[in-house]
């Protein structure tokens, strides 16, 4: 689904007796008014024509319909609307075929499934994405779909909003045949056009409707067990509950009145807050790496990565890499580590093998791209190197000084650096125009979210080639100015501490983490500190408490936790206990009073703080750092900011990140709010003009 504003036409040509209705709004012939309205006056002039024995759907350029206009599904819809036209279809007498190629996602796909045959070109993809933007499909996919596949794989097809490739929607019956042949709508005799045009005699007449199908009969059982699984996958929210309840529909109510009720529960569902969320996250992934500075910079060669570290994060990212079919050349620092990260790559893709996710020999032939080295001199050869060593400054600056002296010139150097200074190490190296920064999440294989960093001297097409590398991968790229902790972290360590501030005030770590947990945030913070272990940022605070600012307000309770030997998870105890390796943690009554001691030893009269209380300061507390990170120009836009908040740290997508969150509240409230929320917090704490947001 695209949100593209032109107008569109459609056009009727002939092939013999068959009808060709060729579908022209560039770029993706998004579903517009005029193309709808274009398609039923296409209809019933080929209605009115005795002369015409079939007819045929196509898109003209490198697409068919790859999804509906979405800036329409914010406002009152214009007539005729999407069932009106697949009504046509299905009114008219003679077969109607669907020629697909590129995407027929969304009402494409539900214009499709009103057509009496659907033929493909290779490299389609068919879909209904409609739940994952907070809708569910409104033009009779939630009927239609079953009719083909059958209640419990239709349940999973439109919850998961999965695009399915033309090989997988032929053994599904999506589509009836996959030519072989050219995409384009203008070829010659083996192009889809003329192969759906003989499709379409080959019908001989006859009209095949989805709609007239018997839902196919199957075991009540795995239709619960699809149910329970979408409903857990979609976390419970209305899209995938009412997307459920459709199509199940479909096998228990006459067809009329299963459409109305899909149709009536779309029109309400569209003007959902989720849904207005959902679409602001997709134009934010639209927009996220289009940099009008990037504007026409070519990105360098991308044809074989480094990968520096066979670590956590090396081993991740060269997972990732791999899938893409991206070589990879990896370098570690001795044989025996190297080994250690071999041997976790042979693990992860045996996994895939014996789990039926993949052959032996497709596992083979990726490792098969990987070359295992620890000689650098092998890295000569990588269009760009990516860094995954120690965090620490003195290690990456002397690696990339013996980069500076083995790399071919013009490669891109990256670092995968959480918090360091990306400068810092661009400068130990001759070429800072090539560095940039990387910044994967974990897993590096699974998350999508990736930080591209750009430096005080990283050249424009190093960047560039930064993100290409990011979509090579399948990855979201976000682009962040260097700062410490870029933006997520950045974000996240003033979310964290604020949280800190709350259980000082009166709140308890299971208070906070439930709190958040029911706004919607996949885990609470003070869970998310036991499982990834209290240790680490313990020793950075050792390390900075030098530098800090003694007359901010500091927070002791997580040192007094570690110095207790409370690691979280991983020691059985941290801000909760884990009895036998529990993996839930519970609350425990050391904490508690150790928490009240903590505040009774500052004078803080503590006060119980309402789940509401809770949200809100937090939210308050990402909007306010956010606002930070704008003004001094860390990040460019404030749907960047959502999108690093949703894809790396769980904000819920339903909410549509803290920026979309705050153009939601009344101005002066918010400002209030900001205000409030410096008092409570304390000294030390930095309050931005939150007027950046409503340019940004
Ligand atoms: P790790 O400790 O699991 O792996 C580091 C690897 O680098 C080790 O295998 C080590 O042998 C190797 N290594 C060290 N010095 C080397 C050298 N000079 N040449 C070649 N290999 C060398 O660390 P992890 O967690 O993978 O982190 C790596 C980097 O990624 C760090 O900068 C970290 O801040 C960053 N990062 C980590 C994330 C995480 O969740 N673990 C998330 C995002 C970034």
């Amino acid at each position: 689904m695209l949100g593209d504003r032109t107008g569109g036409t459609v056009r009727l040509e002939r092939d013999g007796g068959v009808a060709v209705i060729v579908i022209d709004n560039p770029p993706v012939n998004a579903g517009s008014t005029a193309v709808r309205r274009g398609l039923l006056d296409a209809v019933a002039t080929v209605a009115a024509d005795p002369g015409i024995e079939a007819a045929v759907l196509i898109g003209a350029g490198r697409t068919f319909i790859a999804g509906s206009d979405l800036r329409e599904f914010g406002q009152p819809l214009e007539e005729p609307q999407l069932p009106a036209v697949i009504a046509a279809i299905e009114a008219y007498a003679k077969p109607v075929v669907a020629a697909l190629h590129g995407a027929a996602l969304g009402g494409g796909f539900e214009l499709a499934l009103g057509c009496d045959a659907r033929v493909a070109a290779p490299g389609t993809r068919v879909g209904l994405p409609e739940v994952t933007l907070g809708m569910i499909p409104g033009a009779g996919g939630t009927q239609r779909l079953p009719r083909l596949v059958g209640v419990s794989t239709a349940i999973g097809l439109i919850c998961e909003g999965r695009r399915v490739a033309a090989a997988d929607a032929l053994a599904l019956g999506l589509v009836d045949a996959v030519v072989e042949g050219a995409v384009a709508e203008r070829d010659g005799a083996q192009s889809l056009r003329a192969s759906a045009v003989a499709h379409a005699r080959g019908l001989a007449g006859a009209k095949n409707r989805v709609a007239d199908r018997a839902v196919p009969a199957e075991p009540a059982e795995r239709i619960e067990a699809a149910a329970s699984a979408a409903l857990r996958a979609g976390r419970g929210r209305p899209p995938a509950v009412e997307a459920i309840r459709a199509v199940r529909a479909a096998a228990e109510r006459p067809l009329d009145e299963a459409l109305a009720e899909e149709r009536a529960v779309f029109q309400r569902l569209r003007l959902e807050t989720e849904a207005f969320a959902r679409r602001h996250l997709f134009f934010a992934e639209r927009d996220s790496a289009r940099l009008p500075e990037l504007e026409g910079v070519a990105a360098r060669r991308l044809e074989r990565i480094g990968v520096i570290g066979a670590g956590t994060m090396g081993t991740g990212i060269v997972i990732a890499a791999l899938d893409a079919g991206l070589p990879v050349t990896l370098l570690e620092r001795d044989a025996q580590a190297l080994e250690s990260g071999m041997a976790r790559l042979r693990d992860h893709y045996a996994r895939r093998v014996d789990g039926g996710k993949m052959s032996a020999g497709e596992a083979g032939k990726r490792l098969a791209a990987l070359d295992p080295t620890t000689d650098m001199v092998a890295l000569a050869t990588a269009d760009l190197v990516i860094e995954a060593v120690f965090e620490d400054l003195a290690v990456k600056q002397d690696l990339f000084r013996r980069l500076d002296a083995v790399l071919a010139p013009g490669t891109v150097l990256a670092s995968n650096t959480s918090y360091l200074d990306l400068d810092a190490i661009a400068a130990a190296t001759g070429r800072p125009q090539d560095v940039v920064g990387l910044h994967f999440f974990s897993p590096a294989n699974v998350m999508r979210l990736l930080e591209v960093v750009r430096g005080a001297k990283t050249a424009p097409d190093a960047l560039a080639t930064g993100i290409a590398l990011a979509k090579r991968l399948g990855k979201l790229p976000v682009v962040a100015g260097n700062a410490f902790g870029f933006i997520g972290n950045r974000i996240y360590a003033a979310y964290r501490r604020q949280c800190e501030f709350l259980i000082e005030d009166g709140a308890l770590p299971a208070d906070v983490d439930a709190a958040l947990e029911r706004f919607g945030f996949a885990m609470g913070p003070f869970a998310v500190a036991d499982l990834s272990g209290l240790d680490i940022a313990w020793r950075m605070r050792r390390q900075q408490a030098a530098t800090r600012d003694p007359a901010a307000r500091y927070v002791e309770i997580p040192d007094r936790l570690c110095e207790a030997g409370r690691f979280g998870r991983k020691t059985g105890a941290g801000y909760y206990r884990y009895p036998s390796g529990a993996k839930r943690g519970e609350p425990d009554p050391e904490v508690t009073a150790l928490i009240e001691a903590a505040s009774a030893a500052k004078g803080i009269a503590r006060a119980a703080v309402s789940d509401e209380g809770i949200v809100t300061r937090v939210l308050l507390t990402m909007v306010n750092e956010a606002a930070c990170l704008l003004s001094e120009g860390v990040a460019a836009r404030a749907s960047d900011i959502d999108l690093v908040l949703v894809n790396g740290y769980g904000f819920p997508a339903w909410e549509g990140g803290p920026l979309f969150w705050a153009g939601r509240q009344d101005p002066a409230w918010l400002g209030a709010g900001l205000a409030r929320l410096g008092d409570l917090s304390g000294p030390g704490f930095r309050l931005c003009d939150p007027g950046v947001l409503r340019a940004a």
